[in-house]
């Protein structure tokens, strides 16, 4: 395959239009991935309900939804309105290991039951008008469950499997299993993206003939030139590290939301020397003015 595409990661809480909007501008990633969206059959929202939920984004940001959901129909639904508000591609998130996602037979519990998979996505694909991504882990409980969840997707056309290479109950800690991604990815007949702990360029270097490229989290948050970077693009024309910090606090700021924002704060002290003592000082501020003038004195 061509030059390898960089997607952003779904994250939930920590990710929403200010974070795209910004990091649109500095560009260097193909795609954005939204925070996942329930697809339940009792409560299949309207589409202009769907339209506003992304009207801060920016025309800029390649979006690209997705929906956790255990049902055909739901997921049939919504990812048609979707793609009739604009969306060409939606994904599909067999991934989320949380307790409360898992025990309703959501996200990653679809990978424990392969044949009931395998129905899932017969019932799905030929009625959907978007291309369907879909973001998986490598495993629920071990690695070694890779192979047979990759031949399942065999089975049917995908626009690309994406792995997050931890298990589902690791959640979202400890070592990716890299090797067993290399080991086991070039099987799948799907153009597929690898997922977890890239966090500089030298990283992204995974050489498989159906690697379609890499999907970063956490990471671009600390370096949102990760992008721009992994493509070997100049990043001295964009907006620096501390523009992109102060235009999202300013946001923030500005809406009264520091919970986010000190989420976000967790990565961004990652650039400082001493990131604890950076964290320490924001933690502790109620104060939207305060916060924000701390963050200048940071810089
Ligand atoms: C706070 C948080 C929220 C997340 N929300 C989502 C989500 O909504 N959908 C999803 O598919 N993955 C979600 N993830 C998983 C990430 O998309 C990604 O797979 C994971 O963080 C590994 O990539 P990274 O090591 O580059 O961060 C979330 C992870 C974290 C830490």
């Amino acid at each position: 395959m061509a030059e390898k595409i960089v997607q952003l990661a779904p994250l939930l809480g920590l990710i929403d239009a200010p974070f795209m909007n910004a990091i649109a501008e500095v560009g260097g990633f193909d795609e954005i991935f939204a925070p996942y969206m329930l697809a339940d059959e009792r409560s299949i929202p309207k589409p202009q309900v769907l339209a506003r939920r992304f009207s801060d984004i920016s025309k800029r940001v390649n979006l690209v939804p997705q929906l956790l959901s255990n049902n055909a129909d739901a997921f049939v639904a919504m990812a048609n309105i979707l793609y009739d508000l604009g969306y060409p591609k939606v994904n599909w998130n067999m991934g989320c290991p949380i307790k409360f996602v898992v025990s309703r037979n959501r996200g990653a519990a679809l990978l424990r039951d392969l044949g009931n998979l395998e129905r899932l996505l017969s019932n799905t694909i030929g009625r959907l008008k978007p291309e369907l991504s879909v973001k998986i882990r490598i495993g629920v409980d071990s690695p070694d469950e890779f192979p047979a969840i990759i031949e399942v997707f065999n089975k049917f056309k995908l626009n690309e499997l994406i792995v997050h290479s931890r298990t589902a109950v690791q959640q979202y800690s400890g070592e990716p299993y890299r090797q067993t991604f290399i080991d086991s990815a070039g099987n799948s007949l799907n153009p597929i993206v690898y997922n977890g702990d890239i966090t500089n360029a030298a990283e992204a270097n995974i050489s498989l003939p159906n690697l379609k490229g890499y999907m970063i989290g956490r990471g671009a948050i600390t370096n949102p030139h990760i992008g721009l970077q992994i493509k070997g693009l100049p990043t001295d024309k964009v907006l620096t590290f501390k523009q992109f910090a102060t235009e999202i606090t300013r946001w923030y700021c500005a809406h009264g939301n520091l919970n986010r924002l000190k989420e976000l704060w967790k990565y961004f002290a990652k650039r400082f020397d001493k990131p604890e003592e950076v964290f320490a000082k924001l933690q502790t501020i109620n104060d939207s003015e305060k916060f924000y003038e701390t963050v200048e004195s940071l810089f």
